[in-house]
């Protein structure tokens, strides 16, 4: 293939490639291969839930696999914006779980959040326009928004981790926002750091958005794992500004269902429903049908809840000792508490200041896979995912030892 027979966002993408798709390059080739490593695969890299979907998933799927009518309905086209069934649904969803009231023409539904954002992307974003992302911030917005709008956006990132503390400065906001930025984008709980923004928080940020006609998309892929009491924003009515990115990947351990949606403003959804019919035509038809009969039904709903409230405190013990864990046994790494979310997030520097170089050795010689914080715009950081291994504490406990011995040797 000549040179010139790709975009220059394909040969940026080449040359920038996701490392967390690249450490699962050698998940795929460990389970190929794995007389090739001396020792099992020990995989934390990967925000992965391993614990099942909820049950009444499953009940729900049976009952639109076996019936003539649901099978050929489901395996039809959709409308772009998503079942009414299904929005139907997330009203009810989104109330029953969250007590949130929300309104049917401030959703849409995407083919999973990542997905979705990207749609949202192209539709507010101009060439030379500006994006504020957060630092540490998710791996793959910067990409999305290069990739997106052919590298044509400048992205600027907010500094909200100082110190190995968790202190969003809103005067820094301020000085970052021109004429030109067009939106701010940020995770809570966040990824990779594990961190929840309190509703003073996310109160200024929206009151400075509001003052300098800015989006706020506030991703919030882990709201189902909040270890401590939940901030009122996530039952509160949407504020002008925001955009909710809510996938169902997590809540639901269904990442490969490619099931999310969104709530914003009524003619910004218009907006973004009219460039999806030239991007998807139509999210996943069977997943929205197999969701609505549980998103509908306020007695399997509950079943939902429970789940959540059992996995939540599942998840929050895993976290709480594999944070204990590192700080008790590996002196000198600068561990900020989570609080919610898949992750572990530690400043390894005083080890190793290149994180891509400190994962790949301990994926090397201790068949350990971590992600490299710079990937998430801070170098010298480390990001541990729980999440592939929350059911399996022999295995956490194997994995923290091999950290152990990695570490001390180093030192
Ligand atoms: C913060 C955050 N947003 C979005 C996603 C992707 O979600 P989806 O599966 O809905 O594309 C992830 C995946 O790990 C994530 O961590």
């Amino acid at each position: 293939m000549g040179k010139g027979m790709i975009s220059e966002t394909a040969r940026y993408a080449l040359e920038n490639p996701s490392s967390i798709r690249e450490i699962m390059s050698v998940v795929t080739d460990f389970k190929k291969h794995p007389e090739k490593y001396p020792r099992p695969l020990i995989y934390l890299g990967g925000g992965w839930p391993q614990d099942p979907p909820p049950p009444i998933l499953r009940t729900a799927a049976k009952e639109i696999i076996e019936d003539d009518h649901t099978w050929i309905e489901s395996s039809r086209y959709g409308t772009t914006r998503g079942q009414p069934d299904f929005i139907a649904g997330i009203i009810n969803y989104e109330n029953f779980i969250f007590g949130r009231k929300i309104y049917e023409e401030e959703v849409i539904v995407g083919s999973g959040s990542t997905e979705l954002t990207a749609a949202f992307m192209l539709t507010i974003l101009d060439p030379g326009s500006e994006v504020i992302l957060t630092c540490p911030g998710y791996l793959n917005y910067p990409r999305q928004i290069q990739t997106e709008t052919l590298l044509r956006c400048k992205i600027k990132r907010w500094t909200v981790l100082k110190n190995h503390t968790f202190n969003p400065d809103f005067d820094e906001l301020q000085d970052l926002i021109s004429d030109k930025t067009r939106m701010l984008i940020l995770c809570t709980p966040g990824n990779p750091d594990g961190q929840v923004y309190t509703d003073d928080m996310l109160n200024a940020i929206n009151d400075i958005a509001e003052e300098k006609n800015i989006w706020v998309m506030i991703d919030v892929a882990y709201r189902a794992f909040i270890y401590e009491d939940y901030p009122k924003y996530f039952s509160r009515e949407r504020r002008e500004n925001e955009i909710w990115m809510c996938t169902l990947s997590k809540e639901f351990r269904v990442p490969g269902w490619r099931m999310a949606y969104a709530l914003a403003n009524e003619e910004l959804i218009k907006a973004v429903e009219t460039v999806e019919q030239a991007r998807i035509l139509c999210p996943n038809r069977m997943a929205q049908e197999i969701l609505t009969r549980v998103l509908q039904d306020n007695t399997r709903l509950k079943t939902v809840k429970e789940y959540y409230e059992t996995g939540k405190e599942k998840y929050k013990k895993v976290a709480q000792y594999t944070a204990e864990e590192l700080r008790n046994n590996i002196p000198d790494l600068g561990i900020l508490e989570p609080k919610g979310g898949f992750y572990v997030f530690f400043d390894a520097s005083k080890y190793e200041k290149d994180s891509k170089r400190l994962c790949s050795d301990l994926l090397g010689e201790y068949q350990v896979a971590l992600a490299p914080g710079v990937d998430f715009g801070m170098e010298g950081w480390i990001r541990l995912s729980f999440a592939p291994i929350v059911e399996e504490p022999e295995t956490l406990k194997e994995g923290l030892n091999r950290m152990k011995e990695y570490f001390s040797k180093k030192k």
